[in-house]
């Protein structure tokens, strides 16, 4: 898919702040600095789009950014980093719970880890907190360029099957590196056949 155009619109800090039009959405969620605003950027092709830093914690609002004037990147806050709110134990906070089970117009969540690394718990239970709400999501594994490709594909087994402990299937996966630029059209490519997909049924 070729972006033709990608403009911030607006930071949200509530719930009820977000666009409101009806445009169809694509989230990017994960760990604070897993990567989330770097992917958008290396997506976009637009290097400072999403504010990008080695402090965890940058992105705190929920950004949405319109793409070829007719569907929105969302950057997500990364969790497990400050406990907005105490009462939520998994430290998800309700910023990021409100959005994905208040958002009419999220058709698909990308869940980011880091390629690096076994599969956290944090990430386990935010996978479950989707199933449970019935949120269709796909798995991004990141920074994929700080590991050999033998090492990132074992790493992608091992999670995959630690998932198949609890999922019936694997969701879709994606590999990538924000440095390296790969994975950019499998991710594009994704959201293109769903955005094709939804025009089809809207007919
Ligand atoms: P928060 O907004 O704090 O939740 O973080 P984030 O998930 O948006 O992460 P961000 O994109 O800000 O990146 C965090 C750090 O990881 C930065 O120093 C990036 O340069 C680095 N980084 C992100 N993606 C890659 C990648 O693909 N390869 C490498 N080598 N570094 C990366
Ligand atoms: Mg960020």
């Amino acid at each position: 898919m070729k972006i033709n155009s990608a403009v911030f619109e607006r930071s949200s800090q509530k719930v009820s702040q977000i666009p409101s039009g009806g445009l169809p959405e694509f989230a990017f969620i994960g760990r604070s600095n897993v990567g989330k605003s770097s992917l958008i950027n290396m997506l976009t092709c637009r290097p400072s789009l999403a504010k990008v830093s080695g402090t965890p914690g940058k992105t705190r609002l929920i950004n949405h950014f319109l793409i070829n004037d007719s569907w929105y990147l969302v950057d997500l806050p990364g969790y497990g980093y400050a406990r907005v709110s105490k009462a939520d134990r998994k430290g998800f906070s309700q910023l990021i719970t409100g959005y994905i089970r208040n958002s009419p117009s999220l058709v698909f969540l990308f869940v980011l880890v880091d390629s690096r690394h076994e599969p956290q718990k944090i990430d386990l239970e935010f996978i479950e907190f989707l199933g449970e709400n019935g949120i269709p999501f796909g798995i991004v594994f990141t920074k994929a360029d700080k590991l050999g490709p033998a090492k990132v594909k074992t790493n992608v087994e091992a999670y995959g099957r630690k998932l198949l402990e609890t999922w019936e299937e694997l969701p879709p996966i994606f590999v990538t590196s924000s440095e390296k630029k790969q994975g950019r059209e499998e991710i594009l490519g994704y959201i293109e056949d769903c955005l094709a997909d939804m025009r089809q049924e809207g007919q």
